[in-house]
């Protein structure tokens, strides 16, 4: 049986030109880069190269980047090494647990998007207090793609003397970024096409930032540990990949359309908001997510549902609650993640695949009418 993957947003395959850069520094650039002998500066030289490449991604400075283990680091790092003991935070419902789980213990301001997906500037003008020390607001959310306003939201927070952080794990590569506006910014490799295990954090020039990982000088004191040379190297290489969002944004409306034609009372969630060209979140009324999810499977689709798996049992996704969906509409949405690789034809498939399933499920549905 073909398999297709679109579940991009949890994590993208490897990008072939990705590996090609990565097995050279893996194979023979072993140096540890703060070493001073010729092994060593060749793998400080392939660090750097790396540096350079993912900030030229971004339009900052080499100096401006932070090398970390991946969007979880880089959240944290950005949330913890910006507020201290006393102080105040903003941030979102929304949020991914990277930065909601950094934030459990700080005195933290959640603000609730609309049912679009949106946070409200003035909602945010609204939470800042003069305690307030870091708004951190996502540029895309994950499970429904929609894209924030991030450089109005970090005016805001600007002028109320905040720091603002931005998770980009979703959005980079996908929409733009003005990191001029904005003072620290999470990215992931291996939602990048590169592989797990690599992120980095922006840092502009300037933020006071306490590491929270000690050790050597590494990253300029900002994050201890020797680096992790291959991995900044598939990075740097993923940041080069040419991306075409224009055909994405074509084959997820395919999907979308397709699925809305075939399927009824299919509704898209976050529709009526500016969302990344990648991402459809989709419920589907009286099925169940993960049964959806199970029979896409089976017909070698990957997708997957607005539901996570929590001490053993299903719980409805937060993000979508957030939203004021109820938690049966939560559970019976799907999200499509497409990437690299997908095809028309295969977007093709995954409508009838989808139709099919969705009939399927519901005539064993007892709730469907
Ligand atoms: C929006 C967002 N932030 C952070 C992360 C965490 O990134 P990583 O898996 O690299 O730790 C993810 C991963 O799903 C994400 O989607």
């Amino acid at each position: 049986m073909e398999r297709y993957y679109f579940d991009h947003n949890a994590t993208t395959p490897v990008a072939p030109a990705v590996i090609d850069a990565m097995l050279p520094v893996l194979r023979d650039g072993f140096g540890n880069a703060s070493s001073i002998h010729q092994p060593g500066q060749q793998a400080k030289q392939a660090l750097e190269r790396a540096r350079r490449q993912t900030a030229n991604f971004l339009g900052c400075s080499p100096k401006e980047i932070v090398f970390t283990s991946g969007g979880t680091e880089s959240d944290n790092l950005a949330v913890l090494g910006i507020v201290r003991p006393g102080q105040h935070v903003v941030t979102t419902a929304i949020e991914h647990p990277a930065v909601l789980a950094a934030c459990r213990n700080l005195d933290a301001t959640y603000l609730v998007p609309d049912a679009r997906g949106l946070i409200s500037p003035d909602d945010l003008r609204a939470a800042i207090r003069p305690a307030t020390a870091l708004v951190s607001i996502m540029h895309a959310n994950n499970e429904l793609g929609v894209v924030q306003d991030i450089e109005a939201l970090a005016a805001i927070a600007h002028d109320g003397g905040a720091v603002f952080h931005s998770d980009g794990v979703q959005a980079a590569g996908k929409v733009p970024v003005n990191l001029k506006a904005i003072d620290l910014y999470s990215i992931s490799g291996h939602k990048l096409n590169a592989p797990k295990g690599i992120g980095a954090l922006y840092v502009r020039q300037g933020i006071e930032l306490y590491p929270r990982q000690f050790g050597g000088r590494h990253e300029q004191g900002r994050r201890g540990g020797t680096e992790n040379v291959p991995g900044a190297a598939a990075l740097g290489a993923a940041c080069e990949l040419v991306r075409d969002c224009d055909g994405l944004a074509a084959m997820t409306a395919r999907l979308e359309k397709g699925i809305l034609d075939r399927v009824p009372q299919a509704v898209v969630n976050g529709a009526a908001a500016p969302r990344v060209p990648n991402t459809t979140n989709i419920r589907f009324a009286g099925i169940e997510g993960e049964a959806m999810v199970i029979a896409l499977d089976l017909r070698g689709f990957a997708v997957s549902s607005g539901a996570a798996c929590s001490s053993g049992a299903v719980e409805p996704s937060h993000v979508l609650m957030a939203i004021g969906l109820t938690r049966e509409e939560a559970k019976a949405s799907i999200r499509f993640s497409l990437g690299l690789g997908n095809t028309v034809e295969q977007v093709d498939a995954l409508i009838e695949a989808v139709a099919a399933s969705a009939a399927h499920l519901r005539r064993l549905s007892p709730v469907y009418a």
